[in-house]
């Protein structure tokens, strides 16, 4: 049975009885999920990006087994999430099938990448049924949870989410978000079919205006608005920074947390519509990721962060 959050004011870093449903639920269609989940991308490699040196094959196997048994029931990945030798799509099929029947698998379509690794620009609309097929085949699904849209800089994202509306009205595909857009890709997709999650990047000091707005928007509209570079920051691709700077260490000192917990509670309190998918290879990280949902920042805490955010406008 799962293991309840029991100490929701005192993360303790590292305590195995604190689950992903410290900072309770939110509902992607009608699939209910944790709000801290789980990013894939990380397991392919340590290096920066995720063209690195491949993973340690059982680390990362047993980092989702843990994960799952830490009541994570929201994972996000990709078929392009892959290394030399690593693929994080099937990672997660051979660590976690038979899959849970609460597990919500969340992928994404939209960029293309060889099978060498080299990347292209866009996937064609009409390349987008195979994306998804291949996410199918490598998770060993016969339907996709939830299939983001990742828009790749092109201005009107219509023929392409009107693609994959057509492969869930099809069956392929529950429901559909979007990932790395303006306001204005959000409307044109809801124009087109329901959106239940928006991922683009954010994160205490990666501040831009326009993210800012989609997450009011999202929270408005009862939207999921799920930050990728939550614990990474401006550091991005390449990792968290490696300082992190006096206040959110002093901060995390006072909670006796680290400055990623601060950097995802910071986070998690934007709105009880934001999700977490914090990304990492190490055990020991996750579960310290899994335990800031039980931190609780007090408002002058997080007015000292907001502010160090809006400075790094
Ligand atoms: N839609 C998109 O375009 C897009 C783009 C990028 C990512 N994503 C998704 O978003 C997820 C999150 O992004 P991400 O994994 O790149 O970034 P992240 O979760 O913000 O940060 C991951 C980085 O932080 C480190 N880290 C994680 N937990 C830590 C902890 N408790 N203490 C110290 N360091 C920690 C990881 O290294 P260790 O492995 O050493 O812990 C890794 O270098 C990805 O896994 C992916 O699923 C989506």
């Amino acid at each position: 049975m799962r293991r309840r959050a029991r100490c929701a004011h005192d993360p303790r870093m590292t305590s195995p009885t604190i689950t992903a449903d410290a900072a309770g639920t939110w509902k992607l269609g009608d699939l209910s999920v944790n709000r801290i989940g789980f990013g894939a991308m990380r397991l392919t490699g340590s290096a920066a990006f995720h063209l690195g040196r491949p993973s340690e094959r059982e680390q990362s196997i047993a980092v989702l087994r843990k994960a799952v048994e830490l009541g994570v029931n929201h994972i996000d990945t990709a078929a392009f999430y892959f290394s030399s030798l690593r693929s994080a799509n099937e990672l997660i099929n051979s660590a976690l099938a038979p899959y849970p029947d609460d597990l919500v698998i969340v992928t994404k379509v939209g960029p293309f990448r060889d099978c060498s690794g080299e990347w292209g620009t866009s996937a064609r609309p009409d390349q987008l049924r195979g994306h998804v097929e291949e996410n199918l085949r490598q998770l060993g699904r016969d339907q996709l949870d939830v299939v983001n849209l990742r828009r790749m800089r092109q201005d009107s994202i219509a023929e392409h989410f009107g693609a994959l509306a057509e492969l869930r009205d099809a069956g392929l595909i529950r429901h559909l978000g979007v990932s790395d857009v303006e306001p204005r890709h959000l409307a044109e997709a809801q124009a087109i079919a329901p959106v239940v999650c928006v991922q683009n990047q954010y994160g205490l000091h990666a501040h831009r205006p326009q993210t800012e707005e989609l997450l009011r928007i999202c929270g408005e509209q009862g939207i999921a608005f799920v930050p990728f570079y939550a614990v990474a920051g401006k550091g991005g691709p390449h990792g968290p920074a490696a300082d992190d700077g006096d206040e959110v260490r002093a901060i995390a000192r006072a909670h006796a947390g680290t400055p990623a917990q601060v950097r995802l509670a910071w986070t998690l309190q934007q709105g009880p519509h934001v999700l977490a998918i914090p990304g990492t290879g190490n055990p020991d990280h996750l579960v310290q990721n899994v335990a800031a949902g039980a931190l609780r920042l007090t408002d002058d805490e997080m007015a000292r962060l907001d502010a160090l955010h809006r400075q790094a406008e």
